[in-house]
């Protein structure tokens, strides 16, 4: 597939840009300014062609993923929002409010971040969450991953396209209910830097038992 990545230059864009290539896929790397998508295409050892500002991106994937701080979330769905129409999104945002981010501080108006973005998207863009508990720099390594991804979407077929994406990358995706369901997801990795912190760990994940 050709997967854009909105914020690709960030630290959890380009760890998913490493499995995906690794997989096969091919990756546009979105970003506001081209330098730096170019930047990043070059350290990923891909064409400059595949570094774009955010909505030609947008434009240009079958299927996008937003890896921005939740602080810019809202922000940057605005400048690529036409462009996603009738594609689905994989929105990756924790709503994490710094400095307490040991703290589950969910957004009070809306739920989440995920809900929030299919609101500002419309009934015309699929959002689907994935990806919040897994660490930026072991998918920015090449070793194996000891942590499964938690998918919500309201659709199922759009989950499981999803969870194929996450299999092409060796790891284990769980179709884990309905788009509101993330709030859990979101919430979880402050769980999980709490655990980092407390316990001296430098990657804290999550694997699904009893199957
Ligand atoms: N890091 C992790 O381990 C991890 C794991 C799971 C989930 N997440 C979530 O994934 C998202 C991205 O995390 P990250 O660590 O990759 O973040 P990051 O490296 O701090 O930022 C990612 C990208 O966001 C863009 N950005 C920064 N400020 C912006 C602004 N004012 N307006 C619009 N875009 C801006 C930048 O791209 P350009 O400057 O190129 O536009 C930047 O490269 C966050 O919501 C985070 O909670 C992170």
């Amino acid at each position: 597939m050709k997967i854009s990545i909105l914020g690709g230059t960030g630290s959890l864009g380009k760890g998913l840009a490493n499995r995906w290539l690794k997989a096969g896929h091919e990756i546009i790397i979105g970003s506001r300014s081209l330098e730096s998508a170019l930047k990043a295409t070059q350290a990923l050892d891909i064409d400059d062609s595949n570094a774009c500002l955010n909505d030609e991106a947008a434009l240009l994937g079958d299927i996008a993923c937003l890896t921005v701080p939740f602080a810019h979330q809202a922000e940057t769905l605005q400048t690529v929002k036409e462009n996603l129409k009738n594609k689905i999104l994989i929105d990756a945002t924790v709503p994490l409010v710094p400095p307490k981010v040991m703290r589950v501080q969910l957004p009070k108006e809306g739920g989440c971040a995920a809900m929030i973005a299919q609101t500002i998207l419309g009934e015309e863009v699929r959002v689907v969450s994935a990806f919040q508990n897994i660490s930026a720099e072991l998918l920015q390594s090449s070793h194996p991953i000891n942590c499964d991804v938690l998918v919500c979407g309201d659709k199922r077929e759009d989950r499981e396209t999803v969870i194929n994406l996450i299999e092409d990358m060796g790891l284990k995706g769980w179709h884990a209910g309905p788009l509101c369901n993330s709030a859990a997801a979101e919430a979880l990795t402050s769980v999980l830097i709490a655990i980092n912190k407390n316990h001296a760990i430098s990657h804290s994940g999550i694997t699904v038992t009893g199957v």
